[in-house]
């Protein structure tokens, strides 16, 4: 994902820039640049790729008195990672960083285009430098441009701009993206959209509200708010410790992903949605000639979405489906026929029994396809096509965002695929490209959410077994809630079909069998219902997760009630995520490093 720096004062602005942005690296990028303001001359640097490539081009370069600065790393989304398409963007005399997306982009180039402005990149955010100096042409004031610029910007940011002629002055403006300043004795100012970056430079910090802007100078910092009343700023310490600060003040790496995973999905549908059709540019429709079968082959948590999956294709796509736990499929000898799109699902791209089965299909001549949340991963290279889930680096090693933001790919596919086939029609797959856009709203964590099931958490520490029940898509989250919860609470859990239990587990039916049901509204509520009132008549104990009222259950998670299955489904994700890392932390487990587990798993 990008990530912003900037400077304001005598050291090593160079330096000082590049530092910040090898601070943000492990957001994932792939391109990155500066530029510099001093004695009223600007120099720039872009670079494609990793950071060494931008410290190759800036090598012979000094800065060695003041100096204004501003960085970016780019995660490509509204074009490809080229130079031109990298931040900083210029105009005839300003440079601009942005993370976020301007929606309203399309119009105001085309505005600009008719004045007669020439773009350079195919980003959104270059209208922003552009319509700043159009402002500009008519104004004497500099941030008087600017606030006009803010205004007529509609979509997520946080900006930073320098221009000629203000060459003691950073502007700054935020609204859905995160960004700070930092400050310290020396007059200096250090901007960021994390806090990392600055450690070890500034003592206190002020963490910008939505819709702040205003300019920095050596002397001051400006802010007004979103009503346009100025404001001081809100210091706080901040703190020396890098690790506490990457976890951005949660207590882990999972629970922050867990929390994050509203904006990555953000990220993961940025550029692919259109009213009435999903848009994936990395792949050809040409992918899916003369398939009849999909094949989808993984390990642990991607193996459940890939089983997620496996419902989507073959009611929304009309796609005969079929899903492989990679380690199974290597040694079983599998017919494999050509008329089979063999897709590998994994958040690292390095996972050694999925890479095999991808080498397997390949070799047998089968077109593949890749779901991934790393570029240029092994599997990314070997796969046909790929896809990519644009999660930004997980350090938990148990699971959650990369999972999200798969199940939002696959429902993206098979909406691709549904159109190529005609087997919805459009009136559907609008309806259902308007719901992929309420994914990131129904995985926001509600306070009053998490306190409850922290609360709830302390009746869940002992027993001798948890299942996790669900059916149809809630089946394979039932799965992945057992998984997560073994991972880090190393208490027994199993994903079960909870029509299934009936046919044996319920034998195991006591008062210390915690069953979590997950019973949404929209799907099988009815015949879900009678499988829990199953378990509760035996007197196993009971945790419902569902929006509707559910007496016989000893305990209650009460969801929101939304509007799609596919919602609930992404709801009750979060919620069982927090009831596993909540178990966890009160049974006093490394919740980010569980025992026995690697990120990674790159044997067989
Ligand atoms: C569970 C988890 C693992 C991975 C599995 C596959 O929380 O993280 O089950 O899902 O090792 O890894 P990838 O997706 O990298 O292939």
């Amino acid at each position: 994902m990008c990530g912003i720096v900037g400077y304001l004062g005598k050291k090593n602005t160079k330096e000082i820039l590049l530092e910040g942005l090898k601070e943000l690296e492990y957001r994932g990028y792939d391109s990155a640049g500066i530029a510099i303001l001093s004695d009223n001359n600007f120099s720039s640097f872009k670079a494609v790729g990793k950071l060494v490539n931008l410290e190759d081009k800036t090598k012979d370069f000094v800065t060695d008195k003041f100096a204004v600065g501003i960085g970016h790393t780019r995660w490509a989304t509204h074009g490809k990672p080229t130079e031109l398409n990298a931040h900083p963007h210029v105009g005839s005399s300003s440079y601009v960083v942005h993370n976020g997306i301007i929606e309203n982009y399309a119009e105001l180039k085309k505005e600009l285009q008719e004045k007669g402005v020439h773009f350079l990149s195919q980003t959104d955010t270059e209208v922003i430098v552009h319509l700043f100096e159009e402002k500009l042409k008519k104004s004497a004031d500099a941030f008087e441009a600017f606030k006009e610029t803010i205004s007529e910007l509609e979509g997520a940011y946080a900006i930073l701009l320098v221009t000629k002629g203000e060459d003691e002055r950073i502007f700054f403006a935020k609204n859905g993206s995160p960004m700070l300043v930092g400050i310290n004795t020396e007059n200096e100012k250090y901007f960021a959209s994390s806090d990392t970056p600055l450690i070890g430079h500034c003592s206190d910090v002020n963490y910008f509200e939505d819709g702040d802007y205003g300019y920095v100078t050596p002397e001051k910092i400006v802010i007004f708010d979103k009503n346009d009343t100025q404001r001081e700023p809100i210091f706080t310490k901040l703190s020396t410790n890098k690790l506490s600060a990457q976890k951005d003040g949660y207590r882990f790496f999972m629970e922050k992903e867990i929390y994050e995973q509203s904006d990555v999905i953000v990220d993961t549908l940025l550029g692919r949605l259109s009213e009435n059709e999903i848009i994936l540019d990395e792949i050809d429709s040409s992918l899916f000639d003369g398939i009849n079968e999909i094949k989808l082959c993984a390990c642990g948590t991607s193996y459940h979405s890939a089983l997620t999956a496996s419902y989507m294709f073959e009611r929304y796509s009309k796609v005969k489906t079929s899903v492989e736990v990679a380690s199974e499929f290597r040694y079983r000898e599998p017919i494999m026929t050509k008329d089979t799109l063999f897709v590998v699902i994994s958040q690292s791209g390095e996972t050694a029994d999925t890479l095999e089965t991808l080498k397997m299909a390949k070799n047998a001549g089968l077109k593949t396809l890749v779901i991934c949340n790393v570029d240029n991963s092994s599997m990314v290279r070997i796969a046909d096509a790929s896809i990519l889930t644009r999660a930004g680096i997980e350090k938990g090693v148990a699971s959650t965002k990369a999972f999200a933001t798969q199940v939002v790919v696959f429902w993206m596919l098979s909406l691709y695929v549904a159109k190529l086939r005609n087997t919805l029609d459009a009136q559907e797959i609008a309806k259902q490209i308007a719901l992929l856009r309420e994914v990131p709203r129904s995985v926001k964590v509600e306070d009053s959410m998490h306190e409850r099931i922290k609360r709830l958490s302390k009746r869940y520490l002992h027993g001798h077994g948890f299942f996790f029940i669900g059916r149809d898509l809630f089946y394979p989250l039932a799965l992945e809630g057992a998984l997560k919860l073994k991972e880090i609470s190393y208490l027994h859990a199993e994903g079960y079909p909870s029509g299934e239990m009936k046919h044996g587990p319920i034998a195991l039916a006591d008062p210390e069998l915690f069953t979590i049901a997950l019973l949404p509204e929209h799907l099988l509520y009815e015949k879900s219902k009678s499988n829990v009132e199953e378990l509760s008549a035996r007197d196993a104990t009971i945790c419902a997760i569902s929006p509707l009222v559910f007496d016989k259950a000893d305990d209650y998670i009460q969801t929101q009630p939304q509007s799609h299955y596919m919602l609930e489904f992404f709801e009750m994700m979060v919620v069982v995520q927090i009831l596993s890392l909540e178990i966890s932390v009160r049974l006093g487990n490394d919740v980010d490093m569980p025992r026995n587990l690697a990120k990674s798993v790159t044997v067989e």
